[in-house]
């Protein structure tokens, strides 16, 4: 059976990785969560206290990134060190909305990507993969909802890892993050051309899942 290439982009808390894992899973492919990539070289640069460009790019061949499996999810590493719980703060989400500027990260993230799919059968999501990393992806999806609807999600979602988050404060952060992702010089968030777009703003996630199961079967 042929293996394709999956690109999932969308904007921040669209839900972009929860359907991005379910249908790699039904798929039978590998998954790729290129945020969770621009997270960690923000982790690493709050560490270290780089704050200047040149700091950040000169950093970079320190930085190694990787993925593990634990208890059947994946996880991403830093120089060897498991961060996945460490990055999904507003903070590290931030500084990864900021890193993911400079053209050397990119430079350097985008390479180990395109990598990565080389063999096929992967599903990988993020801002640009249907545009730069795999322009000749086979299936390109483009994720929406409403700015509201994704920001209550991540209210949601931090107050479930108790946080006690103010949902005008996420909604705002939302929007700019939204701001800088499609107006930023390098590879800003943009729908390819050849990408199908859907809306979740009012789909339940088992009908969301039919559309994008149904849509996989049609392009495998
Ligand atoms: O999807 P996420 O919220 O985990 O992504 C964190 C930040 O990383 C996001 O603000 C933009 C950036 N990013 C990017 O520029 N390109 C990607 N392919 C993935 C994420």
């Amino acid at each position: 059976m042929n293996k394709i290439i999956v690109a999932i982009d969308g904007y921040s808390s669209c839900g972009k990785s929860t359907i991005a894992k379910a249908l790699a899973k039904y798929a039978g492919y590998t998954y790729v969560d290129t945020g969770a990539m621009y997270r960690a070289i923000g982790l690493y640069t709050l560490r270290e206290g780089l704050k200047s460009e040149q700091d950040i790019i000169a950093a970079l061949p320190h930085v190694q990134i990787g993925f593990i499996h634990v208890d059947g999810m994946q996880h991403v590493t830093l120089n060897g060190e498991d961060v996945e719980s460490l990055i999904r703060t507003l903070e590290v989400g931030n500084r990864a909305s900021e890193v993911s500027q400079i053209r050397e990260v990119r430079q350097y993230l985008v390479a180990q990507q395109q990598k990565m799919g080389e063999q096929k059968g992967i599903v990988m999501d993020g801002r640009d993969i249907g545009t730069v990393v795999f322009p000749k992806a086979e299936l390109k999806l483009f994720l929406t909802a409403s700015p509201e609807v994704r920001a209550q999600r991540r209210y949601d979602e931090l107050r479930e890892k108790g946080e006690t988050p103010d949902y005008e404060a996420v909604l705002r952060d939302v929007n700019e993050r939204d701001y800088r992702d499609t107006h930023r010089d390098e590879s800003p968030l943009r729908q390819a051309e050849d990408a199908i777009v859907v809306d979740n703003s009012h789909l339940t996630r088992e009908e969301q899942m039919k559309v994008i199961y149904d849509l996989f079967d049609r392009h495998k």
